[in-house]
């Protein structure tokens, strides 16, 4: 299996999760370090980038499938969200078209921020949900597409707490960051607006299960908790941190939350109720409550 991404957080939870249930796993590298990371789970490790898109092609031609993590975080921390955007658009597409007429599986990575972005809040967003188009939507959607074409596509909404020991700078690590430089741990409005969470570990087994046997076509939760208001969410880290929450606006957001900002007011409660039935996954580890509190966040 090829794997991109292979040196980040959700690879590290899922490359070893498929060695150990038989996998051969490739992963894309392009760094040194990453290189070693890489090795350290386990992988065999293919030098290259993620805009290198011959390159991206040819491996997933050798491949009996792929799963594509890569992001540019980078580029959406300093402010190109879009340019991280269209990379990743241009690899799926890149790696979506080499694969088609194979019946290979594809499991790509969205959000499930953007079910949010969409207009569906108020209630658990659910894999029926589907949105028209825009940031990384795009890039779902033609995931979907591609069941059409001969390839067992299916796209994974992660939740955007994804947590544990594994997480070395998810949104979990920019909040008490953030908590830390303003010395209050803020939320928007009443604090009344859900975030979904979901441990690393449980993610790690199902992009397993989705490779193995997601039928062509399908949208997956990564979701553990359904929702966690983002009042809860910012006690837990001020009870950690010994500091006071505040309520702020959301033009306060920005100078509070930093490029978490954007997402700050999204109520996002999510259900993996399709998932769990779909591939017999059910999510084991503890919730972000009981991560973040005994977890290692906190050093
Ligand atoms: N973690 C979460 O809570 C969460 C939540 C929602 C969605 N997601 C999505 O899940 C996916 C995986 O996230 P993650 O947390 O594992 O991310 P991560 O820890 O930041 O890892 C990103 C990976 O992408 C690689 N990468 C970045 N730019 C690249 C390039 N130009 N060429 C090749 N590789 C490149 C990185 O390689 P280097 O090691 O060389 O930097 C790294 O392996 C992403 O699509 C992310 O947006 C994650």
């Amino acid at each position: 299996m090829f794997v991109t991404g292979a040196s980040g957080h959700i690879a590290a939870a899922v490359i070893p999760e498929l060695i150990n249930n038989g996998h051969r796993v490739v992963g894309l590298a392009r760094s040194d370090a990453s290189a070693a990371a890489i090795t350290a789970l386990g992988a065999e490790v293919h030098r290259g980038d993620l805009d290198e898109l011959d390159d991206l092609k040819a491996e997933a031609a050798r491949a009996d499938g792929v799963i594509h993590l890569a992001f540019k975080h980078e580029a959406m921390r300093t402010g190109d969200f879009t340019g991280a955007v269209d990379s990743d658009l241009a690899a799926i597409r890149a790696i979506g078209e080499t694969l088609v007429g194979t019946d290979k599986p594809f499991v790509t990575t969205g959000g499930t921020l953007m079910l949010a972005m969409a207009g569906i809040t108020g209630r658990p967003g659910t894999e029926d949900d589907q949105s028209g188009g825009g940031p990384r939507v795009d890039a779902a959607n033609y995931t979907i597409s591609l069941a059409q074409r001969g390839v067992r596509s299916s796209v994974v909404r992660l939740a955007p707490m994804v947590h544990s020991d594994l997480d070395h700078h998810g949104f979990t690590h920019a909040l008490i960051g953030f908590a830390r430089e303003n010395g209050v741990a803020a939320y928007t409005g009443d604090g009344s607006n859900r975030w979904p969470a979901a441990n690393t570990y449980d993610i790690g087994v199902l992009y397993r299960l989705a490779l193995e046997k997601a039928s062509a076509g399908s949208t997956l939760h990564g979701v553990g908790d359904t929702g966690i208001t983002r009042k809860v969410i910012a006690e837990t880290i001020a009870g950690k941190l010994g500091i006071e929450t505040m309520s702020i606006t959301e033009e306060q957001a920005p100078r509070y939350l930093g490029f978490l900002a954007v997402f700050a007011g999204l109520d996002n409660p999510t259900s993996n109720n399709k998932t769990r039935e779909l591939l017999g996954w059910e999510p084991t580890r503890p919730g972000w409550i009981e991560g973040v509190r005994t977890g290692h966040y906190f050093g």
